[in-house]
């Protein structure tokens, strides 16, 4: 498959790195404002000079969008008209509209759109996910995650925490990914509570903290935190719970736990994962070896799509990217109103 990348940021060096690492796949060209940055993104592929050349180059089969998320919509759109197939970074868009516009153009363009809902691909993540859709754990009673970082000190640049640009705050940061975590292991969810804070940093319409409590169409409950005030760094677990046990994953560094029992309340039977091959790469080669495999395995699934073949169920859709932001908006709206917002089943 022979790519495109739109946005020759951080994680498009990432994203490059993982397409080097896949088989069959290359880099044919890139864009970015800064002619600069495209040109050291594109290597020996072309450095377009605009995005209409890029949409109009019958080599590309894929764009990946990896700029700020107010212009993903812009992109991503014009990609699927002009026949190509999109993988856009989180969060898919600034607004639910926007994301719906993009889920009914891939649907009318009959190309495949994917969201870099990446964490779904961490080891300890897919040992979760395992635990509960195959049965493990029980019947599932509800979900709870959390992810918090130390703010301000983390961003390269200040869209990253403009509402106009990110669509909100910790949720549309870090949280987006716990939402659309707890989403993926709990199954549809059909009311959402929360509060949204800005206590801390103050910022224009961008919350530092925000909690949320969901429900699900079947009674399954889901909680979760995101936080730009984790004082104590990087923090990140999510953990689910049911009738005859419990699955966590934690990060970083990278472990799972899942407990068994054959009925409520009887022996459990613990297993406990460390992943030493992942830990030990971290430690020479940092977090980003860890992204550089999930986005290995994403784009996999991504091939398998395209080509009509049943991927390995993790990737996230379109409809999964649009869900994520509609259940932020939906806390967003619940912490003015102080009122659970129900949401609709269909998109
Ligand atoms: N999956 C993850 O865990 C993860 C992690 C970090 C960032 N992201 C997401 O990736 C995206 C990019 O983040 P980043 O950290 O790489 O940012 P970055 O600032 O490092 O890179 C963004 C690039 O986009 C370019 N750009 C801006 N507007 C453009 C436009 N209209 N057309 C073309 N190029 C444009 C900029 O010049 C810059 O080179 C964001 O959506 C962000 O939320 C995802």
């Amino acid at each position: 498959m022979k790519f495109a990348i739109v946005g020759a940021g951080n994680i498009a060096q990432l994203r490059r790195a993982a397409i080097e690492e896949l088989p069959g796949c290359s880099l044919v060209g890139a864009y970015d404002i800064a002619p600069e940055r495209a040109a050291a993104m594109a290597g020996d592929g072309t450095a377009f000079t605009s995005l209409d050349a890029l949409m109009d180059a019958p080599s590309i089969d894929t764009v990946i969008i990896c700029t700020p998320p107010d212009t993903h919509e812009e992109i991503a759109t014009a990609a699927l008209a002009a026949g190509k197939h999109v993988i856009v970074e989180k969060p898919m868009a600034n607004s639910q509209a926007a994301c719906l516009r993009m889920v009914k153009a891939a649907r009318k363009a009959d190309r495949v759109l994917t969201v870099g809902f990446n964490h779904r691909y961490f080891p300890a993540i897919k040992d979760v996910y395992q635990a509960v859709t195959s049965g493990a754990i029980g019947t599932l009673s509800h979900v709870r995650g959390y992810t918090g970082h130390t703010g301000l000190s983390e961003f390269g640049a200040e869209w990253m925490y403009s509402k106009d640009v990110m669509g909100g705050g910790a949720l549309m940061d870090n949280g987006i990914h716990m939402i659309d975590l707890v989403h993926h292991l709990m199954g549809p969810v059909a009311g959402v509570c929360g509060k949204a804070m800005t206590k801390v940093w103050n910022l224009d319409r961008s919350e530092d903290n925000a909690y949320a409590l969901l429900t699900g169409a079947d009674g399954v409950v889901g909680t979760l935190g995101a936080s730009w005030t984790e004082w104590k760094g990087y923090h990140f677990y999510i953990e689910a719970y049911g009738t005859q046990g419990m699955a966590r994953a934690y990060y970083a560094p990278m472990r799972s736990t899942i407990i068994t029992m054959k009925r409520p309340g009887a022996a459990p039977v613990k297993k406990n994962n460390f992943y030493l091959p992942l830990i030990f790469r971290e430690k020479f080669k940092g977090w980003q070896s860890t992204a550089i495999q999930t986005f290995v395995e994403e784009m996999t699934d991504f091939q398998a799509l395209v080509a009509g073949r049943t991927p390995t169920g993790h990737i996230a859709r379109a409809e999964d990217g649009y869900r994520a932001i509609e259940i932020a908006n939906a806390v967003y709206s619940s912490s003015d109103s102080g009122r659970t917002v129900k949401l609709k089943k269909d998109i």
